[in-house]
């Protein structure tokens, strides 16, 4: 019914400089993975196999990994070391890839824009790959499962802190169920005095296909970027958004520390124990 994930990979990554200088961050390893090949996995689990990435300037190597590396495979043939292939030959036997590209980066709003003839009219999936997501049944899993019953948009949100409210998009809603909310209100990075809850939009979305449309109407917003929140609310006042309290933990792995305690919590509970 979800067939498609759009992977919008076209930013900066300015907080993890220099190393993504000439590297997207989406490259950067987590333990022996990069971030995004987490993010393709996640959505292959959730039943989403057509995955569609926005890119830019500077994000070659993305395509590379997710297409056949002839000299590579052709050296380690044979030997023990084809093994360390296997998760990547799994994701690429699994899914199909396509990119497009932002030419400009006028914010998340207009990198999903920009992914429009990936999509069509169909609801689809979003990935943001530097939130890396660990969790017994995947997030956009469990996110599937709930648009079954609802049809309409999800975000998904956690509880955060205070202090670190306003890196984030806030929402307020209606509780209907345990850790699920109709969308009511919808704040990109307010400052936590603003904020209407404490309720932060991580990098996990189901859209229905309206949201181009919305989008294409959606003035920039905050830092003059073309937010997606700001069309999200837009959606949620004409007909309906669900947020939805995820099962699960999310690293920023954008950030340095963020970054740093999701190799250490990978290493210690998946790659250890997947490799034991
Ligand atoms: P971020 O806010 O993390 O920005 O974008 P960034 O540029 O990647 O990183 P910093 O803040 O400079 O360190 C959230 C997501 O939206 C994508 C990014 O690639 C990231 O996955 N994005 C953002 C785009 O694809 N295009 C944009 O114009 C903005």
């Amino acid at each position: 019914m979800i067939n498609k994930c759009l992977f919008p990979v076209a930013g900066y990554g300015t907080r993890f400089l220099p190393a993504t200088k000439s590297m997207p961050k989406e490259m950067l390893p987590v333990v022996n993975k990069p971030l995004v090949q987490y993010g393709v996995e996640e959505a292959i689990e959730a039943g989403l196999k057509e995955i569609g990435f926005v890119t830019g300037r500077g994000k070659r190597a993305i395509a590379d990994h997710f297409d056949v590396s002839y000299e590579l495979e052709h050296q380690i043939a044979g030997t023990s070391k084809e093994e360390y292939l296997k998760s990547i030959r799994e994701v690429m036997k699994n899914a199909s890839f396509s990119f497009t590209r932002q030419s400009e980066m006028r914010g998340l709003g207009d990198a999903i824009l920009n992914g429009r003839r990936l999509i069509g009219d169909e609801p689809f999936g979003v990935v943001l790959s530097d939130d890396l997501c660990v969790a017994e049944e995947g997030v956009l899993a469990q996110m599937v499962k709930l648009y079954r019953q609802f049809r309409c948009s999800i975000v998904a949100v956690q509880e955060v802190a205070k202090e670190d409210i306003h890196k984030f998009g806030v929402i307020k809603g209606k509780e209907l169920k345990d850790g699920i909310y109709q969308v009511e209100e919808m704040v990109e990075k307010p400052p936590a005095d603003k904020a209407p809850s404490n309720l932060a939009i991580i990098g996990r979305y189901i859209l229905t296909p309206d949201i181009f449309e919305i989008i294409e109407n959606t003035p920039p917003g905050k830092n003059d970027e073309v937010q997606l929140t700001d069309a999200l609310l837009t959606q949620a006042k004409n007909g309906c958004v669900m947020a939805y309290r995820f099962k699960g933990r999310r690293f920023d792995c954008g950030s340095v520390e963020g970054f740093v305690d999701a190799t250490n919590y990978v290493y210690k509970n998946i790659y250890n124990v997947n490799e034991a």
